[in-house]
């Protein structure tokens, strides 16, 4: 199978969890060993949302501010990536033809942002779309998709299997802005809808999760 993975800045670097990460690294070896293909995309985690706000307070436009955020997001890439050895590519991809071109090689693509004003998410989705991935694993600090926001409503209620059609619903805001945390990026959305790429939502706490996600087993949200 061609996957996706977005491990989430909130997992694994907010503050950095080395034993997380090399976790990660064997699990991911595993599935490379039993014939998966690789990409691995990297948010940037409080402390690229902490360089958010020193360039907003530094009057810098947006542009800037989401620009430092990406290579916080590109120096965790580069963590992870050096964390997994040969099997990753030892550059950083800035452009999703990088992305699969280190594919071609058979190596694993570690990313992080590609362009200001998106979100790693939409990063993973344009992976995805270009090297037409079948399923795209989100690993972040909830158990999945929620009615409402798990972290404001306590009343919120996971769920375990919803439509591309009703995720706008449960998703609050539509327009990006730096540093915007939502549990998917709509923009992200648009292009997984339009290709149908499968999408699991899960804790990336558990990174025996990612096993059971490859098995289509139900964990997490699955949005189809
Ligand atoms: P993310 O919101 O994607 O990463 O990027 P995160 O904060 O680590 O999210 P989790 O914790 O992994 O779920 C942080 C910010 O970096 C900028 C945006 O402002 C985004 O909100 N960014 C990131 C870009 O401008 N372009 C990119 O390609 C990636």
């Amino acid at each position: 199978m061609r996957i996706v993975i977005r491990l989430g800045g909130s997992v694994v670097a907010t503050p950095v969890n080395t034993e997380l990460i090399g976790k990660y690294a064997e699990i991911l070896k595993r599935l490379k060993a039993e014939g998966h293909t690789l990409a691995v995309v990297v948010g940037g985690g409080a402390l690229a949302r902490e360089f958010i706000k020193i360039a907003k307070e530094l009057g810098l436009p947006e542009k800037d501010q989401d620009d430092l955020a990406i290579t916080v997001s590109r120096l965790y890439a580069k963590l992870f990536a050096k964390t997994l050895g040969e099997l990753a590519c030892e550059k950083i991809p800035t452009s999703v033809e990088e992305a699969a071109q280190c594919l071609e090689m058979d190596k694993i693509p570690v990313l992080g942002g590609l362009k200001p004003g998106m979100t790693t998410d939409t990063v993973a989705a344009m992976v995805a779309e270009h090297v037409k991935a079948d399923i795209l694993i989100k690993a972040t600090d909830q158990e999945g998709i929620y009615t409402k926001d798990p972290r404001k409503y306590s009343d919120a209620v996971k769920l375990d299997k919803l439509s591309f059609e009703d995720l706008p619903k449960v998703l609050a805001e539509n327009r990006h802005r730096a540093g915007i945390h939502q549990i998917l990026d709509p923009q992200a959305v648009k292009i997984l809808k339009a290709k149908r790429i499968k999408v699991w939502v899960l804790s990336g706490f558990k990174p025996e999760n990612l096993l059971l996600a490859v098995e289509g087993k139900p964990v997490g949200t699955i949005v189809e």
